[in-house]
């Protein structure tokens, strides 16, 4: 079996994350993979997330299963924090939702659940996008196509083409939408964009399969979920795919969730029934601790109101260092325009850095960025944040 296998390369974004570990260069800057760092460089627990395990290791009382489908009061604190207190769908039962182990769990189980539901729908999904959702689709046998969004010479969102597109996509086919923060160009649709990107998504009678990974990163909690409040208004059925990775810095406790939002509560059971079917044929259960965090938070309102505060801070970091890096550049009177880079929402960046720009940075500067020229804002700090504009000044004037 094993005699002739050939060794495949691995991801390169995790191949970047241990290539950035391994450096010895202790002047290193990591702009690479998508985890939030603070002031210091470091991916800290949030101080909430440690009260609520320590009320958790208090007071658990077992390891047991907890079922395919994973916590019920999780599943409801997640589609309010998402959809709000009193929205129609959680009134009517038309929403169902599964804890996954991360927002990658979830990722994979929709495509399991695409194939078991109807094996020729295809994926469409941005170009660019997060790079693991070609192999996650891959993976779960479903074809995956792109639409256009990135125009290049604008630094902008490509809405004509990309709405075109998305009107010549067959019905039936599945249209993958990051619900802000887009990942990797950090561009989001307005929200007069979402409204005609809504509008069309409804009337060629797409699947909607919205990528709700950054909530609280971009502008704020409620913000963040105005495009996909949007889409659930104008389609009567959509897949939703939840990652607490970021927000709640839960990166390896791997906690996410899939919703599956149907016409009618029959639907939604019906539906809901074979995504168990496949988790239960590809993980069986989801881990139970990241979820109970969560859980913990969100529903206690002062553990909930110190993780917005949490969240927040998070945010704004990232908000002044996207201001000061451009203000930075500026200043270098480079001749490059970077002020696109302010109006971009979350943790990334797409940059307009040229591959060999990239290259540049790491083997000149030990600056860790994505080959395509993204960045993780979230990576820079007071302490390297000078050094990190120079290197970019002079990467672009050489
Ligand atoms: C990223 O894009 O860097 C993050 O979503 C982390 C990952 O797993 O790729």
């Amino acid at each position: 079996m094993f005699e002739n296998v050939k060794a495949i390369p691995g991801d390169a974004l995790l191949a970047l994350m241990m290539a950035f570990k391994k450096d010895p260069t202790p002047t290193k800057i990591d702009l690479g993979v998508g985890v939030y760092k603070d002031d210091q460089g470091l991916t800290p627990i949030l101080p909430v997330v440690k009260k609520a395990e320590a009320l958790i290791l208090e007071h658990e009382q077992s390891k047991g299963y907890i079922g395919p489908a994973g916590a019920p009061e999780l599943a409801v604190l997640l589609q309010t924090l998402m959809l709000g207190d009193d929205h129609p769908l959680t009134k009517t039962s038309c929403i169902s939702t599964a804890q996954t182990p991360g927002g990658t769990g979830a990722l994979r189980v929709a495509g399991d659940l695409v194939n078991a539901l109807n094996p020729k729908a295809k994926i469409w999904v941005s170009d660019p996008t997060w790079s693991n959702h070609f192999h996650v689709f891959a993976g779960a046998g479903v074809e995956v196509r792109t639409y256009p969004y990135y125009d290049a010479q604008a630094n902008a969102l490509a809405f004509e083409r990309m709405l075109e597109e998305i009107r010549q996509i067959p019905a039936g086919d599945v249209i993958l939408l990051h619900a802000s923060c887009h990942n990797p160009t950090g561009i989001d649709p307005t929200l007069e964009q979402w409204q005609q990107i809504s509008q069309a998504v409804a009337d060629q009678g797409l699947l909607p399969l919205i990528d709700c990974a950054y909530q609280g990163f971009g502008d704020g909690l409620e913000e963040d979920v105005q495009g996909l409040r949007l889409i659930l208004e104008k389609c009567p059925e959509a897949l939703i795919t939840t990652s607490c990775s970021k927000n709640f810095g839960l990166y390896n406790e791997r906690i996410g969730a899939l919703s599956i939002v149907a016409s009618t509560p029959e639907h939604c059971s019906n539906v809901f029934s074979q995504a168990c079917n496949c988790i239960r044929a590809n993980y069986s259960n989801p881990p139970a601790h990241g979820a109970a965090i969560v859980s913990t938070i969100l529903s206690d309102t002062e553990l909930r109101q110190q993780w917005i505060q949490e969240l927040a801070e998070m945010r704004s970091r990232i908000h002044r260092m996207r201001a000061n890096l451009v203000q930075n550049l500026e200043q270098l009177s480079s001749d490059r325009d970077f002020s696109f880079i302010t109006a971009q929402k979350g943790m990334f960046s797409y940059s307009g850095l040229s591959k060999a720009e990239v290259k540049y940075l790491k083997d000149e500067y030990a600056i860790y960025a994505v080959d395509s020229g993204r960045i993780n804002i979230a990576g820079i700090n007071d302490g390297n944040i000078d050094r990190l504009s120079q290197a970019i000044f002079k990467a672009i004037n050489r």
